[in-house]
C-alpha cells in the first residue's frame, strides 16, 4: 500500500499494473506485445488460455457448475494509433487515423512505432481560427530525407505519454482499455469460487470496430457477456451534458450508441452492486460503442451488458480515471462473477 498526497490508501501492485499496461504499445492490429504483457500477467492463474485468429487472448477461468453460465467478460487491449500513408521527399510522414483520433490532440505530440522509431508531430501552416484536420498533419521522425525515414507506408504507431499518478486520479495514453484489462486481470486473479465457466476476453480491434470481440464471442458462444470498458464523464468545465462522474463508483451502462444493454443484465448488475454496498452510477452515453454491442449480437443473440469506467479526456493522450472507481470495478466485476446469475426484468422499475 502507498500513501499519497490524497487520504487514499491504494494498492502499489495495482498501481504498477496499469502503469505497466498503459505504457505498453498496442494499437489495433499490432496487439502483440501488450497480449504478451496481459499473458504474462495472468498465465499462472487461469485454467486455460488461448488466443484466437484475430489475437484476442482468451483465458478461462472455473468451468460450468449446476446453476452456472458460460459468461464472456470483454475488455480490448488495442489502442487508438496512426498509420503511415505516405513520407515524401524531405522524410516527413503522412497518416490516416486507426480509430478514433482527433487532430486538435495529436499538434506537438509524441509516436512510438512499432518497429522503435519516434517521431513528434507538426502542422501545415493554417489559415486563421482554421481547425486543423489529420490530412494538415505530419509525423517529423528526424529523418533527413525519405531514404533516412525509420518509417515507410503501412508502418503503425501509438502516441508516447508516460503514466501520470495525480493521487486520487490516474493518468495515461491509454486508459481506455488498459484499464479495464487492469480491471479483468484483477478479478481473473481473485475469482476462487465461481460456479461459472468465466472467459475472460482480451480483445483486439475494438477502436476499429469492435472486430476482436465479434469473433472472440461467437467462439465463446457466452450465456452471457459483459464489456469493460472506459466511458465518458460530464463533470468537467463546459463539456458534455452528462450524469456519470468520476469518484462516484463505476458505471452500468444502460445505452450507448451501439447498444441497449439488457435490462435484465442492468438489474442484476445494479442489484448486485446494491446488495455488496459498492457505489455506482447508470449511464447513458450519446455517442460511442463498445464490445458489449459484439456479445449481443453473437450467434442468435447474447443478454449483454458494460461494466463502464468513468474517463476524462477519452481518446487523448492524457486520460483520466479515479483510482477509486478502479478498485469499486474490480470488487463489482468480482461479486457479480461470484455468485449465481439471475436474469429478471425489475417489476418496480421502468425496466
Ligand atoms: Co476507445
Ligand atoms: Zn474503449
Amino acid at each position: 500500500m502507498t500513501k499519497t498526497q490524497s487520504k487514499i490508501t491504494r494498492d502499489s501492485a495495482l498501481l504498477a499494473l496499469i502503469q505497466k499496461l498503459t505504457e505498453t504499445p498496442g494499437p489495433s492490429g499490432q496487439e502483440s506485445l501488450i497480449r504478451a504483457a496481459v499473458l504474462e500477467e495472468i498465465k499462472d492463474h487461469a485454467d486455460e488460455i488461448r488466443t484466437d485468429a484475430l489475437g484476442s487472448l482468451i483465458a478461462r477461468v472455473g468451468s460450468k457448475q449446476d446453476g452456472g453460465m458460460r459468461v464472456m467478460i470483454s475488455a480490448h487491449i488495442d489502442e487508438i494509433g496512426l498509420m503511415v500513408t505516405h513520407v515524401d521527399a524531405n522524410g516527413f510522414a503522412r497518416f490516416i487515423a486507426i480509430g478514433g483520433v482527433s487532430p486538435l490532440t495529436c499538434i506537438g505530440g509524441r509516436v512510438l512505432f512499432m518497429n522503435g522509431a519516434r517521431g513528434v508531430i507538426g502542422c501545415e501552416r493554417l489559415e486563421p481560427n482554421a481547425m486543423p484536420t489529420l490530412d494538415k498533419l505530419f509525423i517529423d521522425t528526424g529523418a533527413l530525407s525519405k531514404a533516412d525515414c525509420p518509417v515507410s507506408v503501412g508502418d503503425v504507431c501509438g502516441f508516447e505519454r508516460p503514466f501520470l499518478d495525480l493521487g486520487a486520479h490516474l493518468v495515461a495514453k491509454s486508459m481506455d482499455d488498459r484499464v479495464a484489462a487492469a480491471i479483468a486481470i484483477q478479478a481473473l486473479r481473485a475469482l476462487k469460487k465461481t460456479p461459472h465457466e468465466v472467459y475472460f476476453v482480451f480483445s483486439v480491434q475494438e477502436e476499429v470496430g469492435l472486430r476482436g470481440a465479434t469473433t472472440a464471442a461467437y467462439g465463446v458462444n457466452p450465456d452471457i457477456g459483459l464489456a469493460v470498458d472506459v466511458t465518458r464523464t460530464g463533470d468537467t468545465p463546459r463539456g458534455i451534458k452528462m450524469e456519470v462522474a468520476l469518484d462516484k463508483g463505476p458505471a452500468i451502462k444502460v445505452r450507448d450508441s451501439s447498444f441497449i444493454a439488457d435490462p435484465r443484465v442492468v438489474n442484476w448488475m445494479a442489484s448486485s452492486a446494491e446488495a455488496a454496498g459498492i457505489p455506482y452510477q447508470l449511464e447513458v452515453l450519446e455517442a460511442g460503442g463498445t464490445d458489449g454491442r459484439a456479445i449481443q449480437l453473437a450467434h442468435a443473440g447474447v443478454p449483454a451488458g458494460c461494466l463502464s469506467i468513468p474517463c476524462r479526456y477519452i481518446h487523448s493522450p492524457s486520460e483520466m480515471v479515479s483510482y477509486t472507481d478502479v478498485e469499486n470495478a474490480v470488487r463489482l466485476l468480482v461479486r457479480l462473477l461470484s455468485e449465481e446469475i439471475r436474469l429478471e426484468y425489475s417489476p418496480e422499475s421502468a425496466f
